[in-house]
């Protein structure tokens, strides 16, 4: 969350001082694992990181080879970039299957609306796809750079985990490990063989590190590397050295990927490829000023309807009109209207979205009307996902955990 919410800071003094500052704000815009600030340019970004935009083409595949209609995620470009993902699809259009990789770095008890978007991203290729999915608590990570006791993160690993596991995984597909349980045997050895390729002026020329930072940050990076290669799961890929790696998350962890496929062809591995989101908007938008510690930027998992309906009626930002009057006039801007945003990652129906668009944008229909619908379904979505939570027992969570074979990993 602070993340997004120092961004908003950013964006909102940008555009309080006029265009020069927002301009300033946009030749800063920074984008790494640990701060995402300024205003963010996406198709500048993929030029910056070299990776690859994903374009309708790429959409139109998946949607052959898994025979269902395109998650909404990527159908509204909430997914934008890739790296290899044409060669994901190659390999499976041959009969080749593959695993994905995710991970959560738990600092937070609380899960928001944009916590949620990767996994349930990456549930649904799971199931489109069929294949095996390993999920990464960097419970050390968030040790390291949260200044969070070992103890505490490791329990809010496990918090976080019931989460996860609220979006729907399948227990035969699926392990989710924590860095502390896990980190040893074979995956230490790969981490030792990247960190041999990695020098010192390499991490600080892709992640910044200074002289002043502990060394604990120095180290991690080949952590995050690791579930990339299959033989650091032995327990799931033996001698599957050669099964390729899928990894959906946000673009702010490309970085660390970048880092991993540089190394992996040194070491004999394919190199993981990437599927990447664009960053959740905050409530208040691009203008909104709000503090690190403000409950009201964003939807909690555990808000209640009524919750969710004063944030959205109070705290969204609308590119709607002030008065009925000016609305039915002029219309709203839906470029920087949140509700409109928050409706194109979530309302499923492309007609009705469009609808929407339309009357709104034209003034026939009235910013509180849009609030409304998209209260309904945020009520719905987190709804659901507490029912699913209270649903996860201890003993569930336990067998996720497991360090077992996966009964139905392919197919
Ligand atoms: N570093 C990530 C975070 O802070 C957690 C993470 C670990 C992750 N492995 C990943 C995220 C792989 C996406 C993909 O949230």
């Amino acid at each position: 969350m602070e993340k997004r919410e120092e961004r908003a800071v950013e964006e909102g003094a940008a555009a309080a001082a006029g265009g020069e500052a927002e301009a300033a704000a946009e030749a800063e815009a920074e984008v790494n694992p640990w701060e995402v600030s300024g205003k963010i340019d996406y198709d500048k970004l993929i030029d910056k990181f070299g990776c690859q935009r994903l374009d309708q083409s790429l959409i139109d595949r998946v949607q052959r080879l898994t025979s269902r209609a395109p998650h909404v995620f990527l159908r509204r470009g909430v997914f934008f970039a890739h790296r290899d993902f044409n060669e994901i699809l190659d390999a499976y259009e041959r009969g080749d299957k593959f695993y994905l990789y995710t991970g959560r770095g738990p600092s937070s008890e609380a899960l928001h609306l944009g916590h949620l978007i990767p996994f349930m991203f990456t549930k649904y290729l799971q199931d489109a796809f069929k294949v095996p999915l390993v999920i990464q608590l960097t419970d050390d990570e968030k040790c390291m750079w949260k200044n969070i006791s070992v103890e505490e993160s490791q329990r809010l690993a496990r918090e976080n985990a019931k989460d996860i596991i609220a979006c729907g995984f399948d227990v035969t597909r699926t392990f989710i490990f924590s860095d502390f349980d896990y980190v040893g045997g074979a995956f230490y050895k790969n981490m030792v063989k990247v960190a041999k390729c990695v020098t010192y002026n390499k991490v600080v020329g892709i992640f910044g590190f200074t002289g002043e930072d502990h060394i604990g940050k120095v180290s991690f990076p080949p952590v995050q590397a690791v579930p990339s290669f299959p033989s650091s799961f032995p327990h799931l890929f033996n001698g599957k050295d050669h099964l390729r790696c899928l990894i959906p998350c946000a673009i702010d962890q490309d970085p660390y990927f970048r880092m991993t496929r540089d190394v992996a062809p040194r070491l004999g591995y394919h190199k993981p490829a990437l599927i990447e989101s664009s960053f959740f908007p905050a409530l208040q938008g691009d203008t909104g000023k709000m503090s690190a510690s403000d409950p009201n930027s964003a939807i909690y998992v555990t808000d209640s309807a009524k919750d969710i309906k004063d944030k959205i009626n109070r705290y969204a930002f609308t590119g709607g009109q002030d008065t009925k009057e000016k609305q039915r006039l002029y219309g709203a801007n839906l470029e920087v209207d949140i509700p409109v945003k928050y409706l194109s990652f979530f309302l499923e129906d492309d007609d009705e979205l469009e609808h929407i668009k339309t009357e709104y944008g034209s003034g026939r229909m009235l910013t509180f009307d849009v609030k409304k619908r998209l209260t309904e379904i945020l009520v719905e979505i987190v709804e659901r996902h507490r029912r699913a939570r209270a649903a996860v027992t201890d003993e569930m969570v336990d067998a996720f955990m497991a360090v077992r074979p996966l009964p139905s990993m392919f197919g």
